[in-house]
């Protein structure tokens, strides 16, 4: 296909010559220089060291790994100063690095050292259509937030599980919702996207505008732009039926069995999901299984969850509530401890999940002595019928999975207190992780795919995404930012890197 290639070789030969316009200034000097612009245009907005909100916004992180000390924190209120921000970012050659709900748990994703923070925290605003069929989201919001505000008119979207996380990151790399074997992912949900690309232009991403861009960032995190409003699809969902389950150590293998019953058996007519997770406290030394379940609907107990509520349960609470209740419920504060993620992907298989599971307790062993140690084993479901949503809705996402085969994404998430202990604990989860992973591909039972929301910063999703769909991210990329804004004045977080 000669038109394709040559599409992009001029494609290529643009990035070359503009990417050699971009100056890179010194750290500091590049800072100063946009710190400085930014005051004299927007004065408070901008925070500098030695105002008294600085720490508060330097450390509005979850995991205290992701507190840097930025040179000036800027925090935009419309999205024409965010694209101000980036002019002046390129004019100045600075680095900097963007925050919307600051989960992403790693330095230097959504913080950075002397360089600014744009701190996307104020752009708060939400906006349901008279129609009722979408709302607009600005991405300083949290799920919470999303949430409280679709539900006097009885409304629900596809978002985070949990409370407080951030609308934006979740909304640009996948999103697990409970919801997702009848919804889709969180992304399969965004019907337009407003972003500033790197030259400062505002552009519209939708199915007939900018087409390729709309599908680049359904999962393509944060190399194309950035978004300052999400247009999201508003289900008239009411009411979900919840169910919280916690289990003796001695359930384990029925709590993962039921695990994999779910993923194998999970078609999209009832829409259920869940948050499975094992955690050892440290404390008491006791491993506790637990399940949060939700299941769309009044039907209570949700009968999805049948082959866990069959399971002798320590506690088991079934409800009929609205979204907002449920998620109101789900905290998870900032700032509690220090965190390492790292997860890969198996076929449901009971023995070998049972195995890795119980190659985890032994290892957990390794690391009791360390202080803080708040070890957990989550197993995310990913149904086909998850992938089903994208396969046939038109436009498709950048993860192009396949809908004849369910995953389950396996994680250990490690949480601890001091710095001294960091090398240790990530190469403790690492070396847990790549040898189990070998083993599931010696049997045949791995993917490569890797969730970048449970992800280490070590890893790699994008290897794992079809080669093809990252070579199309990689041109859409080079056409809207030839400067390489977000590759190299950005450049924290997943980023495609280079042909
Ligand atoms: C406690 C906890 C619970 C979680 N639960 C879930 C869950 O239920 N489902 C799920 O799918 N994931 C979940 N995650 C993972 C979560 O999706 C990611 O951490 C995600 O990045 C969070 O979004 P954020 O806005 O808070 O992140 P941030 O750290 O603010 O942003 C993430 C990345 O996106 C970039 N970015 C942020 N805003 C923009 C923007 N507007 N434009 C361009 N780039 C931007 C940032 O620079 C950063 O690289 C959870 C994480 C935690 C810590
Ligand atoms: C690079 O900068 C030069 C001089 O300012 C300009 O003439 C040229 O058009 C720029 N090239 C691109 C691709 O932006
Ligand atoms: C940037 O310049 C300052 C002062 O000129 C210098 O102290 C600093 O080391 C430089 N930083 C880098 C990263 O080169
Ligand atoms: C952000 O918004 C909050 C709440 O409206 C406000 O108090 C604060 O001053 C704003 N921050 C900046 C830097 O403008
Ligand atoms: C600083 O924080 C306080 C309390 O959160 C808030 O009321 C105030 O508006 C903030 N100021 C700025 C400049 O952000
Ligand atoms: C939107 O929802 C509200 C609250 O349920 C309802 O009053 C209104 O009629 C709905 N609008 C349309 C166009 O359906
Ligand atoms: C896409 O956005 C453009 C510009 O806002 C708008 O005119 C168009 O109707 C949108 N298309 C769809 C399918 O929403
Ligand atoms: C561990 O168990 C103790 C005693 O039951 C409890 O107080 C504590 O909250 C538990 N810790 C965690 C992290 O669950
Ligand atoms: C429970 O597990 C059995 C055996 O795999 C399966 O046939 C059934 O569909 C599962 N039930 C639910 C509700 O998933
Ligand atoms: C859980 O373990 C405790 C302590 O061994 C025991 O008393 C209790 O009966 C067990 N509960 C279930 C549901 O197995
Ligand atoms: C590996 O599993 C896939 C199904 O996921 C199957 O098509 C393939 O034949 C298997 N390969 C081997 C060597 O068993
Ligand atoms: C900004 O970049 C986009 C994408 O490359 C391009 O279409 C647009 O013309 C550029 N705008 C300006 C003012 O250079």
């Amino acid at each position: 296909m000669p038109s394709k290639l040559s599409l992009a070789g001029s494609l290529l030969t643009a990035a070359l010559a503009s990417a050699q316009n971009l100056t890179i200034a010194n750290l500091t000097a590049g800072a100063n220089c946009a710190c400085t612009q930014l005051v004299s245009t927007y004065g408070d907005l901008v925070i500098l060291p030695d105002s008294t909100n600085y720490t508060a916004e330097a450390t509005d992180y979850w995991d205290i790994r992701a507190d840097l000390l930025p040179g000036c924190i800027f925090m935009p209120s419309d999205a024409s100063q965010v694209a101000d921000a980036v002019s002046t970012f390129v004019s100045c050659g600075s680095q900097f690095a963007i925050r919307g709900g600051g989960h992403m748990n790693f330095p230097g994703s959504n913080n950075i050292n002397e360089g600014v923070l744009l701190a996307l925290n104020n752009l708060t605003d939400i906006t349901i259509a008279n129609d009722n069929s979408t709302v607009e989201v600005g991405p300083g919001n949290r799920w919470v937030d999303v949430y409280t505000a679709l539900s006097p008119r009885g409304l629900y979207c596809i978002g985070g599980r949990l409370k407080t996380i951030g609308v934006p990151g979740l909304e640009l790399i996948g999103g697990f919702h409970y919801l997702i074997n009848k919804y889709g992912m969180a992304m399969d949900n965004v019907v337009s996207y407003d972003v500033v690309l790197g030259n400062g232009t505002q552009v519209v991403a939708n199915s007939t505008c900018n087409p390729d861009l709309f599908w680049a960032l359904k999962g393509g995190a944060n190399n194309f732009g950035i978004v300052t409003k999400f247009t999201i699809t508003a289900l008239p969902i009411p009411y979900i039926s919840t169910t919280i389950q916690t289990f003796n150590e001695s359930a384990i293998p029925a709590f993962i069995e039921a695990t994999v019953q779910m993923a194998e058996n999970d078609p999209g007519d009832i829409a259920a999901g869940s948050v499975i997770s094992v955690t050892y406290n440290q404390t008491t030394g006791k491993i506790v299984p637990s399940l949060l379940g939700v299941q769309e609907g009044t039907e209570s107990p949700p009968s999805r969850f049948a082959n866990f509520s069959a399971i002798p349960s320590t506690l088991t609470l079934n409800n009929v509530l609205t979204p907002i209740e449920w998620h109101s419920q789900l905290d998870s504060p900032n700032q509690m401890m220090r965190v390492q993620f790292a997860h890969k992907t198996i076929k449901p298989d009971t023995a070998q999940l049972t195995k890795i599971y119980e190659a985890w307790k032994t290892a957990v062993d390794e690391i009791s002595d360390v202080e803080g140690l708040l070890p957990t084993f989550v197993m995310n479901v990913l149904p086909a019928s998850a992938a089903s949503v994208a396969k046939n809705n038109g436009v498709g996402n950048t993860w192009g999975l396949d809908d004849d085969q369910s995953w389950i994404l396996w994680q250990f998430s490690t949480g601890w207190a001091n710095a001294v202990d960091d090398l240790r604990m990530t190469n403790w989860a690492s070396k847990l992780l790549d040898y189990w992973h070998l083993q599931n591909q010696a049997l045949n039972l791995s993917s490569e795919f890797i969730y970048m929301g449970d992800a280490g910063e070590y890893q790699d999703p994008f290897a794992g995404f079809p080669l093809e769909n990252v070579q199309r991210m990689r041109e859409i990329r080079d056409a809207y930012d030839p400067l390489g804004v977000f590759t190299r004045l950005n450049w924290g977080g997943f980023k495609l890197g280079s042909n």
